[in-house]
């Protein structure tokens, strides 16, 4: 028995170390208030209800909102982070469904301020808080200005959140065009939110498809098309998560679909590793 139980945590320790770095999305777009907020939000939801480790992180520092679409208020975020210095994982909250969050905040943002050794720590800190994940999901508001860029570059997917309006798609475009010709490696995957239907979603798709093939010479996938729902609104009102206001909305519907899409079952996990921290060193050292 002793033997058993000697045995086992033998090889709970050798797993642990074997775990692999987590999975690092970073969720864009070109035009603001497209639904990125929202689809980061009720997309990690959508994969921690599963038994994923998630760990959402705000990066729309100085603007952030996801505590206030979970209607919790956060006293420490990474606005706070960026002048105190605070150990990280008391930035860590608990959200519902075992979501890990950190909150952006608000105030003005500091990234600038940090030198050689504060980038350093900055990393060290954050990889220390992200070897317990499955996935690390960065909502990055919108643009890609400043270090937004370094962390869009460093990701292993970029998630482009548009909607069918000729101007979310244009920059949409401009967007994956930026990024692809700073030098970005990451696959890049579409989500057309808000569309009338189907049918719709897949022609915004099917325009960036054919723009980014033709002037870029890249590839980009469809992630999913999330309908135009009321529930949307109504969520962001009563500051619950639509995926939990009503699971049977088709905008939860959609989510839930994209997330089991995106990563197919717990135990299929491949564990694929990620230069993310290595990446994003590396960036913002040479600024
Ligand atoms: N599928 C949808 N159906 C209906 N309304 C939606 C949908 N998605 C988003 N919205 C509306 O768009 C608003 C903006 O969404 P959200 O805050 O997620 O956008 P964002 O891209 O994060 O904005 P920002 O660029 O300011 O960070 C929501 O408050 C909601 O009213
Ligand atoms: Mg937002």
């Amino acid at each position: 028995m002793v033997k058993d139980q000697a045995e086992q945590l033998r090889l709970e320790l050798s797993g642990l170390r074997q775990r692999p770095a987590p999975r690092t999305i970073a969720v864009t777009s070109g035009k603001g208030g497209v639904g990125k907020s929202n689809f980061s939000l009720n997309f990690s939801l959508s994969l921690s209800k599963r038994g994923f480790r998630v760990l959402l992180l705000d990066m729309d520092i100085g603007m952030g909102n996801i505590d206030i679409l979970l209607g919790q208020s956060s006293p420490l975020t990474l606005t706070d982070w960026l002048s105190t210095r605070l150990p990280m994982s008391e930035l860590v909250k608990s959200g519902p469904e075992r979501l890990s969050y950190i909150a952006g905040g608000t105030g003005a943002a500091q990234w600038r301020t940090l030198d050689t050794s504060g980038i350093d720590y900055f990393l060290t800190e954050l990889q220390a808080v992200a070897s317990r994940y499955d996935y690390l999901i960065f909502d990055m508001g919108a643009g890609a200005s400043g270090e937004r860029l370094y962390f869009l570059k460093s990701v292993d997917d970029v998630f482009v959140v548009t909607t069918p309006e000729p101007t979310a798609m244009t920059d949409a475009y401009a967007m994956i065009k930026y990024i692809h010709a700073a030098g970005g490696e990451a696959p890049f995957s579409v989500i057309v939110n808000r569309a009338g239907n189907d049918r719709e979603g897949y022609e915004v798709f099917g325009r960036l498809k054919h723009v980014a093939g033709r002037f870029l010479n890249k590839e980009i996938a469809l992630l999913g098309i999330i309908p135009e729902d009321r529930t949307v609104a109504r969520a962001v009102v009563s500051q619950t998560p639509f995926v939990l206001l009503d699971p049977v909305a088709k905008a939860s519907r959609a989510v839930r679909q994209i997330a089991f899409r995106y990563a197919p079952g717990r135990d299929e996990e491949p564990g694929r590793a990620s230069r993310f921290f290595a990446r994003l060193r590396q960036l913002l050292l040479e600024r």
